[in-house]
């Protein structure tokens, strides 16, 4: 099922999420809406706050592949990476921002099993941006410049 994506302005997406703890039946069905929330977008990545639920839960969908990461934790984040973003949750917006080039995280899956990753380039932006949000932080705090996004 297809959910809203709350937008700025919204104190949702200002929370710092609390830890997900109960790997059950309403977390896949929260992360199986999630994904088809994102297709319907067309985006990268989307947050569990961006659709009101304030739990640690992301999804990223990249050239790598689509991920699905429970409680993530930074390991460690190496290098600079400059370049533009968007989010679903500001519409219509486009800014520069600079980023780790290279991150490790933590992770469960939707089991409660956990994992590591790390992420280059354009993946560790995406999971940058996403994990943001799981602190209430939105790119436009980090953003050089915050325009009008070309359509
Ligand atoms: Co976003």
């Amino acid at each position: 099922m297809i959910r809203e994506i709350v937008q700025v302005g919204d104190p949702v997406l200002r929370k710092k999420c609390e830890s997900v703890k109960r790997f059950d039946s309403a977390l896949s069905s929260l992360l199986d809406d999630m994904k088809e929330t994102l297709e319907a977008a067309d985006g990268a990545g989307l947050a569990a706050p961006q659709v009101g639920v304030p739990i640690r839960a992301v999804i990223v969908s990249v050239d790598e592949g689509y991920f699905e990461f429970i409680n993530p934790i930074f390991v460690w984040q190496k290098g600079e990476q400059k370049g533009p973003e968007g989010c679903l949750s500001v519409r219509g917006k486009a800014g520069t921002v600079v980023r780790p080039s290279k991150v490790k995280i933590i992770f469960q899956d939707r089991k409660g099993d956990k994992y590591s990753l790390v992420a280059r380039d354009f993946f560790a932006r995406a999971v940058c941006h996403e994990l943001d949000h799981l602190d209430g932080i939105l790119y436009t705090d980090k953003a050089e410049n915050v325009r009008d996004a070309e359509e």
